[in-house]
């Protein structure tokens, strides 16, 4: 049966790095204390005049190249993002346009941090009805732009940066199954305030510092917590697998505590479960296939193993997958 799997992996990652002692010079916080609960120690930072799309652009460029393939054979491309360059138009199109993908529609995908694994989910639909034979997913985020200075307990936890995909069709292997979840109840524990037809961006807002991510840690902990586990137990089932099957899983780089929580659940020894927000901290969408491609990069993905990708974001929503990995080409 005609499935997806990936075929070419980019990253890109903005040089300027920003240590936790870096912003104990302007904010109220510690290295100490960022380390113990989060697991993160650096991230980077873009440059005042990048974009979500430049950033994009290059970690599509990589993803082309792996692949062996031009940008003008892609049929889709899909950009995970909740930092887009502008509300609109789509940042996909503005990558679309920047890499010469003249054949190919593209839109934007908006589930927060799991806006990567909603989007291979599209994408493999997409390849297995037939339809298209050529999709890129890309998860590009600028979030120092829209972090609160004022709020420590969520500026010391974000970083920018990007990752694409590119999905072909297979015989053999490739994405066996996802699922997608979501919970809007939930929508206003993180979010962006203003900006929106709810609250167009105005002095007042702007005074109120609404432009800027705003999250309660605590319930959106409990809810990562509940559904990382969860989410991936339930995707291995539906692909008819068991926990035992899984040799790598990557999984949403938020918070070691979370990733140690869904490991535990899966009965995962360190050793197959791939962390690197101790190097980039929470790039929301961008931190999955960020993941994904260091992890292959390094060797530890192979030919026939069993990775599972998790993630849970804004909406509230999560997902997950599950792949039988082909060797890229
Ligand atoms: N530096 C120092 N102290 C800080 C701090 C910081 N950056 N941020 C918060 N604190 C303080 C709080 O003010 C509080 O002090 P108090 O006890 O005197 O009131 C104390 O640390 C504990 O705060 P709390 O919010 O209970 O900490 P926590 O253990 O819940 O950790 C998070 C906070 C944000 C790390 C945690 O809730 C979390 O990871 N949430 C999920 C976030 C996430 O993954 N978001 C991404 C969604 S995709």
């Amino acid at each position: 049966m005609r499935k997806a799997t990936i075929t070419g992996l980019g990253k890109y990652l903005p040089e300027k790095e920003i240590t936790n002692k870096d912003l104990e010079e302007f904010v109220d916080t510690s290295d100490e204390w960022i380390t113990k609960r989060t697991g993160i120690k650096t991230r980077r930072f873009a440059a005042d005049d990048v974009t979500a799309s430049d950033l994009g652009v290059k970690a599509a460029e990589e993803a082309l190249e792996k692949a062996g393939i031009k940008a003008d054979d892609l049929d889709l491309i899909i950009t995970a993002t909740i930092t887009p360059d502008m509300m609109f138009p789509a940042t996909a199109c503005l990558i679309q346009d920047r890499i010469g993908a003249s054949n190919a529609g593209a839109f934007d995908l908006e589930a927060g941090c799991s806006g990567f694994v909603y989007g291979i989910t599209v994408a493999s639909s997409f390849i297995e009805s037939g339809l298209y034979d050529n999709v890129m997913v890309i998860g590009t985020e600028v979030l120092s732009k829209i972090l609160n200075w004022e709020d420590r307990g969520t500026c010391v936890l974000f970083g920018d940066g990007a990752g694409a995909a590119v999905l072909q069709p297979t015989e053999k292997g490739g994405i066996l199954a996802s699922d997608l979840g979501s919970d809007g109840s939930g929508g206003d524990t993180l979010y962006q305030p203003a900006g929106g037809s709810l609250k167009p961006a105005s002095h007042e807002t702007v005074d109120n510092n609404e432009h800027y991510l705003y999250m309660e840690g605590t319930p959106v902990f409990k809810f990562a917590v509940k559904t990382m586990g969860s989410a991936s137990l339930k995707v291995l089932k539906k692909a008819g697998l068991d926990k035992s099957d899984v040799d790598m899983l990557v999984p949403h780089q938020a918070n070691t505590r979370i990733i140690s929580s869904a490991a535990k659940k899966l009965k995962l020894s360190e050793d197959k479960v791939y962390v690197n927000l101790d190097k980039y901290g929470n790039t929301s969408a961008a931190s999955v296939p960020i993941a994904l491609a260091e992890a292959e990069e390094k060797g530890l993905i192979n030919n026939g193993d069993t990775v599972v990708l998790v993630a849970f974001g804004a909406g509230l929503t999560w997902a997950s997958a599950v792949m039988k990995w082909n060797d890229l080409k």
